[in-house]
């Protein structure tokens, strides 16, 4: 059936180009992943801080390997894209991407994860303001929206110190290793203005 309203954004919007990589400030930039990279990728998996607000485990090197290849083909098919967070010596130190991209609507959902000896320098709120940037002049997207459990206070100052506005709560929404977890919405609309 013909739709009543033309997609926000067509087909081949993303996956037509190669995925970028993006300069964040100095000794910071993102890059897609590299089969490589697996090391760091099992480290930021195994770590509790990490697993407490995510659901994915791996379990092997394969399985590292296989998230870092996996990258290509959700970009290419416009579904997700991921980054590595790297320093100067082009090691990875976190992630930041976008999950359930809906081109129709010009619109996705904001991910992020650093290892501990990241964390605390304001690396994540500078990531997530260059991707945002990213989004919203160069991929065309709209709307990219932002959920955290209520428990999870560095996630939400993330968001807050991002410009994402805080919208309400999903109670009961997502379901961590400890049980169901209410779940903090934040957004961030390209009209809200300038980055
Ligand atoms: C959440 C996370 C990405 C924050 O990364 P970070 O680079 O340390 O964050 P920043 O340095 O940009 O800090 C941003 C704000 O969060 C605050 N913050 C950081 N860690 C905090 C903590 N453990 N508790 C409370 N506030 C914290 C900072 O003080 C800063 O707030 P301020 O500007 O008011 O001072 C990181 O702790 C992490 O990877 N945690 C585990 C995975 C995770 O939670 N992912 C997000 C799932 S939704």
């Amino acid at each position: 059936m013909p739709l009543l309203v033309e997609p926000a954004l067509p087909a081949g919007s993303l996956g037509a180009q190669e995925q970028p990589d993006l300069p964040v400030r100095p000794g910071l930039a993102l890059r897609p992943w590299r089969v490589d990279d697996a090391t760091a990728v099992r480290a930021a998996f195994g770590c509790p801080d990490i697993q407490r607000w995510h659901v994915l485990r791996l379990d092997d090197d394969d399985q590292a390997r296989a998230w870092t290849a996996q990258w290509e083909g959700r970009w290419r098919d416009e579904t997700a894209v991921s980054w590595a967070i790297v320093g100067d010596d082009d090691r990875p130190v976190g992630q930041v991407g976008l999950r359930g991209v809906l081109l129709a609507e010009a619109s996705a959902h904001v991910s992020y994860w650093l290892l501990p000896a990241a964390r605390g320098r304001g690396i994540a709120t500078a990531v997530l303001l260059a991707m945002t940037r990213w989004g919203f002049t160069q991929a065309g997207l709209h709307r990219l929206a932002l959920e955290h459990s209520t428990a999870n206070t560095a996630s939400c100052r993330v968001a807050t110190r991002a410009g994402f506005t805080v919208e309400g709560v999903a109670r009961g929404s997502v379901r961590h290793a400890d049980g169901w977890h209410d779940m903090h919405l934040h957004s961030r609309l390209r009209a809200d203005g300038p980055i």
